[in-house]
């Protein structure tokens, strides 16, 4: 496989990261590679891929130190409120349907 994806949520391959790693300057930034390519942004937050891209970064020995403490954001999906009110008005026990 010459060219594998590394977001698979994103659908972003190995050549794209490469890419954008080296149109970088003398420093990178593993947010500015999330927000060019938007790898690490799909359904599961980057808990798949973020540890390549992270590696992936170091790999230049340009990375910048803060993207160590990189904020990763819980993978969530759109609530209809009728559902969550129907949830509350049952005593909030168990969820019987789940929309989308
Ligand atoms: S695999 Fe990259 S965000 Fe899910």
């Amino acid at each position: 496989m010459n060219n594998p994806t590394i977001c698979r949520c994103e659908d972003v391959t190995l050549r794209q990261l490469e890419d954008c790693l080296a149109a970088g300057g003398t420093e990178v930034s593993l947010r500015e590679v999330k927000l060019q390519t938007r790898a690490g942004m799909g359904i599961c937050q980057g808990r798949t891929c973020l540890p390549l891209l992270a590696a992936l970064v170091d790999s230049t020995g340009r990375g910048l130190p803060q993207d160590a403490g990189l904020v990763r954001n819980q993978p969530v999906r759109p609530l209809v409120l009728a559902d969550l009110a129907r949830f509350a008005s049952n005593g909030g026990g168990e969820a019987t349907r789940c929309s989308g």
